[in-house]
């Protein structure tokens, strides 16, 4: 495939002009010159749709067991967990343009990416089994509920989270009544707002739509090498014995280091991450392109506010690690200085991640495979890890999920019997 032209590539993944272009986010009629032979595409452009091509061809599965829904989707890391627990996903909603285009160059053979979710009706959202959502978490505001008690009205968990995203979880879910829903999020949700925010969610999700819920903070440190403590909220419709705490996660003390994740100079170089070694006498493939090391600038600063927080006794500044080690948690910010994982480099300033090494701490790819598509800038490309989740976590739970998820629905299909009185 590594020879076939714009076109073939094209149209083996049966996308017109204007669908590549959108995916690869140029003009359509950069794509018409491109077919024309008025310009030569980029490799990195011919790269992401051979990928897209190779992906394709590795078969998808025919026969799903249960289905769901993925909102707030982001680039897909929960849909790649519960995808591989024999789950559907038959609905996206993601608004940020450039999220999309990740998600849509890895998930090529599918139904539309919907847009704010705001916006959707309900009913307007396919029947699902399972919904998946790592809303934002945003404060819950009183002044609505204030105003509600003056009219004497009174106001229930729903209403209070009215005018935040978790409450169009809650619609969806009060529309719908799906067997199962899996919600995540940082942390310190529990005591946002004073432990109020939490309240809300946990009083609306049981109280008033009747989920029995189980919730467990989990280390994704026994899967990739980064400290990463993420909350999951997870709800069955009914009585299912479910409980995460007896979900066996990896022990975050014996997790992999920073090496199993980090280019082994052997490999293919790859886009702009790492180039051919081209020094005299080297027989190494490629190296990690320079533009990852700090500049002496951007390295000098980062040392003299780390020093000016540590003599003040506060801060942790910047995080510079070995290939021994295991990282501090990747964030959406990553782009603007990388300071919180930094790679110590022989005789040179350190470096950033490339993204290629992002997604792999995100566990994106398995056995160091480069399998996902990365169509976008590296500057998005930072915010989209640093906003996802570590697949293998949510790969576990949707896996413990999965005889519960399919027992509901074996239970739904069968005649219910009234106990005679
Ligand atoms: C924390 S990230 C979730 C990432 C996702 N779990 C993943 O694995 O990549 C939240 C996502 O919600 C999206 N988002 C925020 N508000 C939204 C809205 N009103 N409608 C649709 N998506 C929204 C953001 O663009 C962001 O990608």
């Amino acid at each position: 495939m590594t020879d076939a032209t714009f076109s073939d590539l094209r149209e083996n993944l049966g996308y017109s002009v204007e669908d590549a272009a959108d995916i690869l986010g140029v003009s359509p009629k950069t794509v018409y010159r491109w077919e024309k032979g008025e310009i030569e595409p980029k490799k990195a452009y011919l790269h992401i749709l051979t990928s897209m091509v190779e992906q394709r061809r590795k078969g998808r599965k025919t026969r799903s067991d249960f289905t769901f829904i993925d909102l707030f989707a982001g680039i897909g890391g929960m849909r790649k967990g519960f995808e591989s627990a024999g789950g559907e996903c038959v609905f996206t909603s993601e608004w940020d343009k450039y999220a999309r285009k990740t998600y849509r160059a890895n998930f090529p053979d599918d139904h539309p990416i919907a847009g704010d979710i705001t916006e959707i009706d309900a009913a307007d959202i396919p029947r699902h089994d399972v919904l998946l959502a790592g809303f934002p978490c945003q404060p819950f505001s009183i002044a609505g509920v204030s105003k509600k008690n003056a009219l004497g009205r009174a106001h229930g968990f729903m209403d209070k989270a009215q005018g935040t995203l978790f409450f169009d979880v809650l619609r969806i879910l009060k529309h719908h009544q799906p067997a199962a829903f899996l919600l995540e999020n940082v942390k310190n949700l529990v005591s946002h707002n004073k432990g109020d925010t939490f309240r809300t969610i946990m009083g609306a999700l049981e109280n008033e739509l009747g989920y029995k819920i189980t919730t467990r903070v989990v280390d994704g440190k026994g899967y990739t090498p980064q400290h990463r403590e993420r909350i999951y909220i997870v709800g069955f419709r009914e009585e299912v014995g479910f409980n995460l705490e007896n979900v066996t996660f990896r022990n975050p003390k014996t997790g992999p280091k920073l090496e199993s994740i980090l280019h082994d100079l052997s490999e293919p170089p790859e886009i702009h991450y790492t180039l051919a070694d081209e020094a005299p006498g080297s027989n190494r493939n490629s190296v990690v392109n320079d533009k990852y090391t700090l500049t002496d600038h951007l390295w000098a600063y980062l040392q003299a506010y780390a020093a000016k927080h540590k003599a003040r006794g506060n801060g942790f500044g910047f995080g510079l690690n070995t290939p021994d080690q295991t990282s501090r948690t990747l964030s959406a910010r990553y782009y603007k200085d990388g300071s919180e994982i930094l790679i110590a480099q022989d005789g040179k300033n350190p470096r950033r991640l490339t993204p290629r090494e992002c997604a792999r701490l995100m566990g994106f790819d398995s056995n160091r495979k480069p399998d996902m598509i990365i169509p976008v800038s590296d500057t998005r490309a930072y915010q989209q890890f640093g906003n996802s989740v570590v697949v293998p976590v949510i790969e576990t739970i949707a896996k413990a999920m999965r005889p519960s998820i399919l027992g509901l629905l074996v239970a739904d299909t069968l005649p219910r019997f009234e106990a005679a009185e």
